[in-house]
């Protein structure tokens, strides 16, 4: 989605804007845009494609200024132009930056064309510019005229204001779309993520919805409510250190993170294990309460985090015996949901703050749940605000846009809510022991996968001028074929499905010949078997396999229509964790062939902050 940063500083500020663009490029990337205030005048460049774009103007024209606000771009209402870019100005009376939508823009744009104003975007933003231009020519101040403005949007917004009116503040506005407050010295900043502004400060305040804030001279940072009372939020500390942003020696953020995995999956882990068991503590104090009182559970989320939960239904149901029901948030929160009694509402996320999932919290807030879990990756985000209690994946800051690490370290989230789970429901029984000793060892076997990198890559060759790839898995597999089939779709544009194995039959078989490459994860598990069965059937066709299959299961592929690639001994029940790695690898690897734009595929945001 799209990001914003603002800054007031006794400094130029272009630069800090500038960075913070590149850090917030990942949410958004089609146009970019900065508006600085310069010898009371505002001064901007807009500039359409990366921020690079954009850098290149700044080069050429500076716009030098100690106040300023700027702004990548994810389109919604109109095309990526030069004109449909953010900031958008009123005249040369106020500056906007904006996240979100404005879902009454329509009737507003009507009437304000009505009153004389001429419109040069298709946005919905230009909206609040002319409108609160027309607020601040009745002598209302910038910041009385922004919440005079505000209170006829409808929708979902952050916004940042300026206005050569009142030189050196910032007006910003959180409502729906997330907006933190950096804190400098004697300088303050906004963001719509605080990565964008690590480069100055790791102090932040994190916005509640409806808070306004005014950024002014000497750092001066002033909070309202939506009630318009003065507050002081907490300000706290980002608990990673600068350098996170960064791709070190890897030529792509997702290779960096997917490598990233064994490091963070025992960062999830830590202090979480007891010796045989997982203590409900681990998800906070109230835990233990709540998952006493929890008879069964619904999943939301988006993505690749709904993938996750799709294999945690199946870890849930075997290993703790608690029934569960998975949706995607945006089907859930316009469905007329029957709560079961005693229905824990579970949402994953990575970032927090995807529109849907927090819609559809917000929403099962009135429906009679026991309480709500959040399963996230960004502290202080949204969801992890507004539910009951909260369990950080500690994945660290995830770039690419396609989910990798954040996805793995959800599992290992989900699997630690089953064997708490677990325990609270049934007598702690051997298997969950072993399980917790199979987790201790997970991140030495992810490595071991990782080093196959080399035979994935050259197995990718094979994939680079297919257009269409089908993914197969049984059981709590057939989810990591949907999320095997999504990063390959998301970073190489090869059309891409995944199906559960025996479903094979039943349609997709008829799409199978030599142009339609086939890949399988083949775990050693109760249902091997059954899927061999259906991987005959796939050779049967002609068709040409690819399988990820456990060491110690012999397929054979002495003929060429087969390849078989052989993974370490797991738990089985871990399996799905670690067989996800070599589709993430094999995804990257074709799109590198392919030549993709990997880390910023098009079309795709990484924080989808609207619906
Ligand atoms: C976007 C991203 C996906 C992500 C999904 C859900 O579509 O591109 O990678 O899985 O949003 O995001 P969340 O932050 O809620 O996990």
């Amino acid at each position: 989605m799209c990001g914003i940063i603002a800054a007031v500083a006794q400094r130029n500020v272009q630069g800090i804007l500038l960075e913070g663009l590149k850090r917030l490029e990942y949410r958004g990337y089609d146009s970019a845009g900065m508006t600085v205030l310069h010898e009371g005048a505002l001064t901007r460049h807009r500039a359409v494609g990366k921020v690079a774009a954009l850098a290149d103007c700044l080069e050429g024209a500076p716009l030098p200024g100690t106040a300023g606000i700027a702004h990548t771009r994810w389109a919604t209402h109109g095309k990526p132009t030069e004109a449909n870019a953010h900031p958008h100005h009123s005249g040369d009376t106020v500056a906007v930056v904006h996240n979100g939508i404005i879902e009454n823009f329509e009737a507003l744009k009507r009437e304000l064309e009505a009153g004389g104003h001429t419109f040069t975007s298709q946005t919905d933003t230009e909206v609040i510019a002319h409108r609160l231009a027309d607020v601040l020519a009745g002598g209302v101040g910038l910041f009385d005229a922004v919440k005079q403005t505000v209170d006829t949007l409808g929708g979902a917004y952050a916004l940042g204001v300026m206005s050569p009116q009142e030189p050196g503040i910032v007006v910003g506005v959180r409502q729906g779309s997330p907006l933190v407050v950096g804190v400098g010295i004697d300088e303050a900043f906004l963001a719509s993520d605080p990565l964008a502004l690590l480069q100055v400060t790791d102090r932040f305040i994190y916005l509640e919805e409806g808070d306004m804030v005014e950024l002014g001279a000497g750092g001066s940072v002033h909070i309202v409510d939506r009630d318009g009372r003065a507050v002081e939020r907490p300000v706290r500390i980002f608990e990673y250190a600068d350098g996170v942003a960064s791709k070190g020696d890897y030529r792509h953020f997702m290779l960096k993170e997917i490598f990233e995995q064994p490091k963070v999956i025992s960062a999830a882990l830590e202090g979480r294990l007891g010796e045989h068991s997982v203590p409900a503590e681990s998800f906070g104090p109230e835990a233990p309460a709540l998952f006493a009182q929890t008879r069964q559970i619904q999943i939301i989320a988006c993505g690749t985090s709904y993938h996750a939960g799709l294999v945690a239904r199946y870890w849930l149901e075997r290993y703790a015996g608690v029934p569960v029901q998975v949706e995607v948030a945006s089907e859930f929160r316009y469905r007329h949901p029957v709560v079961a009694e005693g229905t824990l509402f579970v949402t994953l996320s990575q970032s927090g703050e995807t529109a849907d999932t927090l819609a559809a919290l917000r929403f099962a807030k009135g429906l009679g749940y026991v309480g709500s879990l959040a399963i996230c990756n960004v502290p202080g985000s949204s969801l992890v605000r507004e539910s009951d209690i909260a369990l950080m994946t500690h994945a660290g800051p995830e770039i690419g846009v396609a989910s990798t690490k954040a996805f793995t370290t959800q599992l290992v989230a989900l699997m630690l809510l089953t064997l708490s789970l677990g325990k609270c429901k049934t007598t702690p029984n051997g298997e969950h022991a072993e399980i917790v000793a199979a987790l201790k060892t997970l991140p030495a076997i992810c490595r071991q996968v990782l080093a196959l990198d080399g035979e994935i890559e050259a197995l990718s060759q094979a994939f680079a001028e297919k257009h269409h790839a089908l993914f197969l898995g049984r059981g709590a597999h057939f989810p990591i074929a949907l999320e095997g089939a999504l990063k390959l779709k998301e970073i190489s544009y090869i059309h891409a499905e995944g199906y559960p194995a025996g479903e094979l039959k039943h349609g997709p078989l008829a799409l199978v010949d030599s142009e339609m490459p086939v890949i399988s994860v083949a775990p050693n598990d109760d249902l091997l078997e059954k899927l061999k069965s259906n991987l005959q059937e796939v050779r049967a066709r002609g068709g040409q396999l690819f399988v990820f299959a456990d060491e110690s299961v012999g397929i054979d592929d002495s003929e060429d229509d087969v390849t078989v690639l052989h993974l370490p001994r797991v738990h089985e029940a871990l399996a799905p964790l670690l067989y996800t790695l070599p589709l993430q690898l094999l995804s990257y690897h074709v799109a590198v062939l392919k030549g993709t734009d990997v880390d910023q595929p098009r079309n795709l945001a990484k924080s989808v902050t609207v619906e």
